[in-house]
């Protein structure tokens, strides 16, 4: 599933970085090589990083 449209990020690249310590949307987004533009995938972005940290 893609997360973040603006950047083409997938669910399964977002959990990746969480699992490397990464914990926060501009984090991870800034440790897959991207940033935020429109923001909309933000609060859904935080709901699933916050899913894998749960899990971790
Ligand atoms: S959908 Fe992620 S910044 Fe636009």
């Amino acid at each position: 599933m893609v997360v973040c449209v603006c950047n083409a990020i997938k669910e399964k690249d977002l959990r990746a970085a969480v699992r490397d310590g990464y914990d926060k949307p501009s984090k991870v987004y800034a440790q897959l090589g991207r940033k935020p533009k429109c923001g909309q995938c933000l609060s859904f972005a935080r709901t699933i990083i916050e899913s894998e940290v749960a899990t971790a």
